[in-house]
């Protein structure tokens, strides 16, 4: 049976016009209003022949066409001195190396709705095109999968059309590259836009697997008298990868694990695993319960971090050879909280890694009264949510007696997993909610903010870096971590 459910609010509208209704399920909130949110007539694609159009956003627009949800103007911007028909050739590689092949009705649509604009982002004349092409649309999302230090210009080219009503921006992570920067884009993005009208993603919570940790835990009642501290003994999660940098080798340089994906995606999944119960579904009541989980988590310390770095990696293009940049990363976090307060939460993520999988796993704490003896109980005792890559599940570890005279019994896992079939990328949901002018997944200002604060203080001196097997859980170092709880979880593989 599958457990995995879309929450229904989210659905997509082919209408350009759409009413987005951020309700409750109960409908009784006062947050329960229906926001009228005109539909963006245009997305302009900035970075249009960079890495991640050709891995994430065409795709994604392949999967829109198919769905019927895209049926605007797409208008590249780069600066690559190419034309428009490299540009669909472009396409056409993406679609058949990540959007699982060309589906070439969709390709023929996505390329008749698809113009490009060469130039600087620097350059007024490059505007200028810009402008020309987008001609009669009032509306336009621009998508700014660009290097931050571009944004600028390409915000300041917005502003100067005077057309900044009903105009949207994506911001692409990272989000900054620290607190400073972080607020420094923010101010950027505030000069020129309202909150309303900036996107800044962050494609973990797009993932289907990721909001079913909100909507398990709000839409069963089993699970909240026991989601605290006392019976919770710690919280666990884990982002391996058998991956290495694949070819990133330059961006990897600037960012490292903390960056790359600790203080955005895993920190997502962690405020969706323990946030308090939002008021609604809505965007704000749950961007709220995520800036107070954040709020209260404490800024880390080098002792509770650990950094490693696979071999090898220095001899990766676009690494230094004496790099001490982060392959892996184990963080241990304080949650000052009622509901979490002394719990031991443990994040860790990295590359080169024994497997490839994200997953949760929160540790019940032993029951009060050895009735079993204290060989009767087996040790499972814990619930498990597998978020991908390949598969989704969620387990609950218990014991069960095994045949026999004796009151002794075995750890099984009652466990279900996602049959639902191939469902919408994260990456098709969020240019979708954006075009759309739907928040609710994307993160705000003050969470971007919250969360650097978090991982602020060790970045400019970060414990060294220990180098681990490629293959391996990461560096030894790593176990001084999950020390008291138990020892690290090892996530299967597959
Ligand atoms: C990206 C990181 O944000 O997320 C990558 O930059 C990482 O380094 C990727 O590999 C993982 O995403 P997913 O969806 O494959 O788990």
């Amino acid at each position: 049976m599958a457990v995995i459910h879309a929450f229904p609010w989210f659905m997509a509208s082919p209408d350009p016009w759409s009413t987005h209704l951020m309700y409750s399920g109960s409908g009784k909130s006062s947050e329960a209003s229906a926001v009228s949110t005109p539909a963006s007539d245009a997305l302009v694609l900035c970075g249009a022949t960079g890495d991640l159009a050709y891995r994430k956003i065409f795709p994604a627009l392949q999967a829109m066409i198919r769905d019927g949800s895209l049926d605007v103007p797409v208008i590249g911007v780069a600066c690559s001195g190419w034309t428009r028909e490299q540009l669909c050739e472009r396409v056409r590689s993406s679609l058949a190396q990540h959007g699982g092949g060309v589906d070439a009705a969709a390709f023929e649509r996505l390329t008749a709705l698809l113009h490009y604009v060469d130039g600087d982002y620097r350059e007024p004349a490059t505007h200028q095109r810009l402008r020309a092409a987008l001609g009669e649309t009032r509306r336009p999302l621009y998508y700014l999968a660009v290097p931050p230090s571009l944004f600028s210009s390409m915000i300041g080219g917005v502003r100067e059309s005077g057309r900044i009503e009903g105009t949207r921006v994506v911001v692409e992570k990272p989000f900054g590259r620290d607190l400073a920067s972080a607020q420094a884009l923010n101010r950027t993005l505030r000069d020129v836009f309202p909150e309303t009208s900036v996107f800044r993603i962050d494609h973990y919570l797009g993932k289907e697997a990721v909001q079913n940790l909100v909507y398990f835990r709000f839409a069963n009642a089993f699970l909240e008298p026991v989601w605290n501290r006392n019976y919770v003994s710690s919280i666990q999660i884990t982002m391996a990868e058998e991956m290495g940098v694949e070819g990133r080798g330059r961006f990897y340089e600037e960012v490292g694990a903390l960056r790359d994906v600790v203080q955005n995606h895993m920190l997502q999944v962690l405020a969706h695993l323990v946030m308090d119960v939002p008021v609604n579904a809505g965007a704000t009541a749950l961007r709220d319960e995520t800036v107070k989980v954040f709020r209260g988590i404490r800024p880390l310390v080098p002792e509770d971090l650990v950094r490693g770095q696979y071999e090898g990696y220095r001899s990766e293009d676009g690494v230094a050879p004496d790099s001490r940049v982060e392959t892996f990363a184990a963080v241990r976090l304080h949650l000052d909280s009622w509901r979490w307060a002394d719990v031991p939460i443990l994040i860790r993520a990295g590359k080169r890694l024994a497997a490839s999988a994200t997953e949760v796993l929160v540790q019940l704490k032993r029951p009060p009264q050895q009735v079993f003896g204290p060989a009767g109980v087996a040790a499972a005792n814990y619930l498990r949510f597998r978020l991908g890559p390949d598969r989704v599940a969620i387990a609950i570890g218990a014991s069960t007696k095994h045949a026999g005279t004796a009151m002794a019994g075995d750890p099984v896992e009652l466990y279900v997993c996602d049959d639902h079939g191939p469902e919408m990328s994260a990456y098709e949901r969020l240019i979708g909610d954006a075009l759309k002018g739907d928040p609710t997944l994307f993160a705000r200002e003050d969470g971007v903010e919250a969360a650097w604060r978090i991982v602020d203080p060790i970045l400019n001196l970060p414990p060294p870096v220990h180098p681990y097997r490629q293959g391996s859980w990461g560096p030894r170092a790593a176990d001084t971590i999950a020390a008291g709880c138990g020892g690290w979880h090892r996530p299967a593989p597959g």
